[in-house]
């Protein structure tokens, strides 16, 4: 079967002029199907570039990229942008809701746009999942962030992407809440046989998942499995 991720020598710069930085610099990863993987490394060190690349939104300069067996060199950007819609799913440590659309529209939106059929039940049903029924009504400021995160992880997985990209998920909250999400995170994506990449500052965290990757200076320094 394919792999859920295949990079090979991946480079990439971003930024104009003097401002221009080399960020990653010939970055080789194989992840499985169904595989979680922690990302950690020092800030500055590329991983949330690195997310970027293989969640389709920053293209490599040079290099492959490849999801489920496609290569992204082949997508136009409507293209790349529907792959994006029915594989991946993501999640940001600030949430990204739209303040004036309810927990329900922020997770059924998409999912209409997408020409998803029921989409608003479906919604209705993700936000239950994640422990959110009675909150579907409520706009993000009339959330706490724990809930706010669990808004954002429902729209994440609504589409059941077969790979889910989440940068720093618990960052913005404290140690209980933040626990709360990760079981979620983990649980969900379980269940679903859906592949995890996680980039985390948490160690703790990061041992959750069957392998963690260090990056340093743009460059995997190690991939280990985690010892249980
Ligand atoms: N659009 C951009 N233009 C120029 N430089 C950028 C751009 N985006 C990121 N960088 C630089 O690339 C480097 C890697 O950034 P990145 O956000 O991937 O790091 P990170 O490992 O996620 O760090 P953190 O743990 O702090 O989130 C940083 O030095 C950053 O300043
Ligand atoms: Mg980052």
């Amino acid at each position: 079967m394919a792999k859920a991720v295949e990079l090979g020598g991946v480079d990439l710069s971003l930024g104009r002029g003097a401002s221009r930085v080399h960020i990653l610099k010939g970055v080789t990863l194989h992840i499985d199907r169904g595989e979680s993987v922690g990302l950690v490394g020092p800030s500055g060190s590329g991983k949330s570039t690195l997310l970027m690349v293989l969640g389709g939104l920053e293209r490599a300069d040079s290099g492959t990229v490849r999801l489920l067996d496609q290569d992204f060199a082949k997508l136009d950007e409507d293209g790349l942008a529907r792959f994006r819609g029915r594989h991946i799913g993501v999640v940001f440590q600030s949430f990204h809701l739209i303040p004036t659309m309810t927990a329900l529209e922020n997770v059924a939106v998409p999912l209409e746009l997408a020409g998803v059929p029921g989409a608003f039940s479906l919604a209705e049903a993700e936000l239950a999942a994640v422990g959110l029924k009675e909150r579907v009504t409520h706009y993000p400021s009339e959330l706490s962030g724990g809930e706010q995160q669990r808004v954002a992880l429902a729209r994440a997985l609504a589409p059941r992407p077969d790979v889910l990209i989440a940068d720093e998920p618990t960052g913005n909250l404290d140690e209980a809440t933040g626990r709360q999400i990760a079981d979620l995170l983990f649980a969900k994506t379980a269940e679903r046989g859906a592949t995890l990449v996680l980039v985390t500052h948490d160690p703790s965290l990061a041992q959750r998942c069957a392998r963690t990757i260090r990056m340093r200076s743009g460059r995997i320094e190690t991939s280990e499995p985690v010892s249980a």
